[in-house]
């Protein structure tokens, strides 16, 4: 998908009747995708005048049915086996929230099956017109199915961790990315940031790295603090807007689900850190080594 204009309505729907896709991916596991994946579709989907899809593409270790706290009889296997339509496949989680799951009850998915994942992203949409967005979570890595549903995808979001190895594994993931088709849209979201500092230096990095060596870097989303909420938020399987919804990891996804519904491609975030053309290239690039 290009990095065409997503217009939107008031109330953030696509105005072209479609649903708008969403990927969640990151080049290291364990970086955040289920927990952002999963609490972004519950706020999407509390405000009430929108349909949510949330898909666990996660085919070896899905588990976005534990957060979800839901025992689906049935998930994607089933979906992109094609022996079940989207309707007969999704578990209903909330009023405006519905998940498919992933194959931990129905049948194995090839993850090097190109065509199938090809298959699975047009019945995604055309089964799944009903819903506004789409938000479709992903294992972790560079596997064909995740690379063909990403191109399938109107916005990919890049999860990374303030960690040198998140930081490499991103970078390998984006090259792909944009290797395979150098319009798609990629979004960076850094998780687990500590400091403001932290999460500007290592924009700066990854642009620089990125601009550097591929000729073109992702628009940053955005940045969300880590934080003990969503440990808690698992152990007692709900979201974190149920948790509490004043707390700042809250108005963090308040923000990114803003940037993901709302008519901005340029860099943007809950800060205004550097601009691509602002970067001091030479500073960001001093310590990283080729
Ligand atoms: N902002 C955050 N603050 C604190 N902990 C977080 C934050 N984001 C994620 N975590 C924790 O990180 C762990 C991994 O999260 P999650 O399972 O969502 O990652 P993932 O990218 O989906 O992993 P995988 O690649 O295995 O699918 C969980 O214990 C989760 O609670
Ligand atoms: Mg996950």
């Amino acid at each position: 998908m290009s990095k065409s204009a997503h217009k939107t309505d008031a109330a953030g729907r696509p105005i072209s009747g479609r649903p708008r896709v969403i990927s969640f991916l990151s080049g290291k596991g364990g970086v955040g995708k289920s927990v952002l994946s999963f609490n972004a579709a519950t706020i999407l989907a509390a405000a009430g005048d929108r349909k949510v899809l949330l898909v666990d593409a996660d085919f070896t270790a899905g588990n976005l049915h534990i957060l979800a706290n839901r025992a689906p009889e049935h998930g994607i296997g089933h979906f992109m086996g094609g022996c079940m339509s989207l309707g007969e496949a999704v578990t209903k989680a909330d009023d405006n929230l519905d998940f498919l799951a992933s194959t931990w009850n129905g049948p194995a998915v090839d993850q090097a099956d190109v065509t199938g994942s090809a298959t699975t992203m047009n019945r995604l949409r055309e089964q799944g017109a009903k819903y506004d967005f789409i938000l479709v979570d992903h294992g972790s890595g560079i596997s064909s199915a995740a690379i063909v549903m990403a191109h399938g995808s109107d916005i990919n979001v890049l999860v990374l961790v303030p960690e040198l190895t998140s930081i490499s594994n991103c970078y390998g993931l984006f090259k792909t990315l944009v290797e395979t088709n150098s319009n798609i849209d990629c979004r960076l979201l850094l998780n687990r940031a500590m400091m403001v500092e932290e999460a500007e230096y290592i924009h700066n990095k990854f642009l620089a790295l990125t601009e550097k060596f591929l000729g073109q870097a992702p628009p940053f989303i955005g940045y969300l603090f880590d934080d003990d909420i969503y440990r808690r938020s698992i152990a007692s399987q709900r979201p974190v807007l149920e948790i509490d919804p004043n707390s700042q990891a809250v108005q963090g996804l308040r923000d990114l689900c803003a940037k993901l519904t709302g008519d901005q491609n340029g860099p943007a975030g809950r800060i205004d850190i550097t601009t691509q053309r602002e970067i001091n290239n030479h500073k960001a690039m001093a310590d990283i080594r080729e």
